[in-house]
């Protein structure tokens, strides 16, 4: 037999061998066999050094040729193992993650998101657009421009976090972004904004440093207090989900006039007796009024043509009542046995 039909017949056994071979080492153990130093092909070849020059050319040649596809078998054989490994590994360590883990809790949104996002559903439901309010104001956002000057004893009741000499505040109230509101808005405006604000209070069971608040400021042409007792009746009614009905008491407040108390009745009692509305029947909820002139004039509304309404909700206390928490720190503390009942 001649050296290439040696060669042939090798390749030919090397192709049906390497369909047996299912693993990588077996492999690489075949390949040594083969075309290592001592393997059968490395010294079928050796028999080309002993051809004649023209054998050389023609049959060392093909020789070659079949070398080259005897490699090539056992590169698609190591391409198919590997892909037949991802395969089975694909099969076999397939996981199906929508089965439930038999302890898993599920996970909450914190109480007061909660109601800050059902606040924002009723107003966006009525109209309203949504502003975040700033954590960080001017001094003269949170109290010039909302009507409160340097010496206006307003100042006082609000006991602020001053960052030092940069006429930066942390924002005491969200009634801090009516100013901006009035500036970057068209007329007519109804938006509402939910904001963190800080004060240096001592913390006892309603007061805290840190809270939240929900600003609603609307300006139009002949807007009344009427569309302030609307707006405010249909959240309440909608986030206590009964008929809630609405009083309203005058209140002071320097960036509105007339400024109103706005008390909700109790969601809990029908008017009966309960330690919330303390036999009253009325709960004392939403601070607000009718714009100020001077607020309006600041940014250039001519209260002469356009009014308007302001409220500033306290969203812990909206949280509290819905609740039923007894305790304003809760909100602030990582207290998992609180936080888990919601
Ligand atoms: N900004 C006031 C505060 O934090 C609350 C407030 C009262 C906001 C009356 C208003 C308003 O918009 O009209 O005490």
């Amino acid at each position: 037999m001649s050296l290439l039909d040696d060669a042939r017949d090798l390749a030919d056994t090397v192709s049906r061998h390497l369909q047996s071979i299912t693993t990588d080492e077996t492999l690489t153990e075949y390949r040594g066999d083969i075309l290592w130093k001592n393997g059968d092909l490395t010294k079928l070849m050796k028999g080309i050094k002993d051809l004649s020059d023209s054998e050389k050319r023609t049959i060392g040649k093909d020789v070659n040729i079949v070398k080259d596809r005897i490699i090539e078998a056992f590169e698609t054989r190591r391409e198919a193992i590997a892909i037949a490994s991802i395969e089975r590994s694909i099969r076999e360590e397939y996981e199906d993650m929508s089965i439930p883990y038999p302890h898993m809790r599920g996970t909450h949104v914190h109480p007061l998101t909660r109601v800050r996002r059902e606040v924002e559903d009723v107003f966006v439901r009525m109209g309203f657009s949504v502003r975040e309010s700033d954590e960080i104001t001017t001094e003269y956002a949170n109290f010039d421009a909302v009507n409160i000057p340097a010496t206006h004893p307003a100042r006082d009741m609000q006991d602020t976090f001053w960052l030092s000499d940069t006429g930066y505040v942390l924002a005491t109230q969200t009634s801090c972004m009516q100013n901006t509101i009035l500036r970057d808005t068209p007329i007519p405006i109804r938006t509402i904004i939910p904001g963190r604000v800080f004060r240096n209070e001592a913390v006892d069971a309603t007061h805290e440093n840190t809270f939240y608040q929900v600003e609603g400021i609307v300006v139009d042409r002949g807007i009344h207090l009427g569309h302030l007792k609307y707006c405010l009746q249909t959240m309440l009614s909608e986030i206590f989900q009964k008929h809630i009905d609405i009083r309203m008491r005058p209140g002071f407040f320097p960036f509105v006039e007339p400024g109103v108390e706005l008390d909700s009745s109790c969601p809990f009692c029908d008017g009966k007796w309960c330690r919330i509305c303390k036999h009253s029947w009325w709960i004392e909820l939403v601070p607000a009024g009718m714009i100020h002139p001077n607020v309006l004039r600041e940014w250039g509304v001519d209260p002469e043509i356009y009014s308007g309404f302001a409220f500033g909700l306290g969203l812990n206390r909206l949280a509290m009542l819905k609740y039923a928490i007894d305790h304003i720190r809760l909100f602030m503390e990582p207290d998992i046995r609180f936080l888990s009942q919601f």
